[in-house]
């Protein structure tokens, strides 16, 4: 059976490339995606690479991600990151390891970016690699679930 990861994204990411290059970059949203399968090809996932701007459609996805007994989740939730009880439930809900991602260094940022709902629930969280941080999330979760690598 196809071993699937979901990876899912939040508001604002769509607009990866022109949104606020010097913090988030040039990449595009396809770009990343271009990325994640290409490190999911290396450990035998599948890739399901989702974005929304909407609260409960995240919530909805990690609940399919569930139900579909996926290997991982990879989330960058963006801003709901640090408002979001629901999404932190939710992932709290399922049986799947999470990978909490950000582009960028919350940390290094305004302290409104320095809590996270998710953190608490998350098997591991990584920030500041720029976008390779999805591909270095996907590896992490590889190595977490023992999964073979390719190359
Ligand atoms: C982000 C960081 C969040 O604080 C912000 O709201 C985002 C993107 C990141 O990838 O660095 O939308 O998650």
């Amino acid at each position: 059976m196809a071993k699937t990861v979901y990876v899912l994204n939040g508001p604002n990411l769509n607009l990866l490339g022109t949104r606020e290059p010097k913090t988030y970059g040039r990449a595009t949203l396809k770009d990343v995606e271009k990325l994640c399968r290409e490190a999911a090809r290396r450990h035998d996932f599948e890739v399901k690479f989702e974005q929304s701007n909407h609260e409960g459609e995240i919530v909805d996805s990690i609940h399919a991600a569930g139900a579909g007994g996926a290997v991982g989740i990879v989330i960058n939730a963006g801003a709901y990151t640090h408002t979001s009880v629901a999404i932190r439930d939710a992932i709290a809900a399922v049986d799947v390891p999470v990978i909490e991602v950000h582009i960028s260094n919350v940390f290094a940022r305004e302290s409104f970016r320095h809590h996270s709902h998710i953190a608490p629930v998350a098997k591991a969280s990584l920030c500041g690699f720029g976008v390779d941080g999805y591909a270095l999330a996907i590896d992490g979760l590889a190595a977490l679930i023992g999964a073979r690598r390719k190359d």
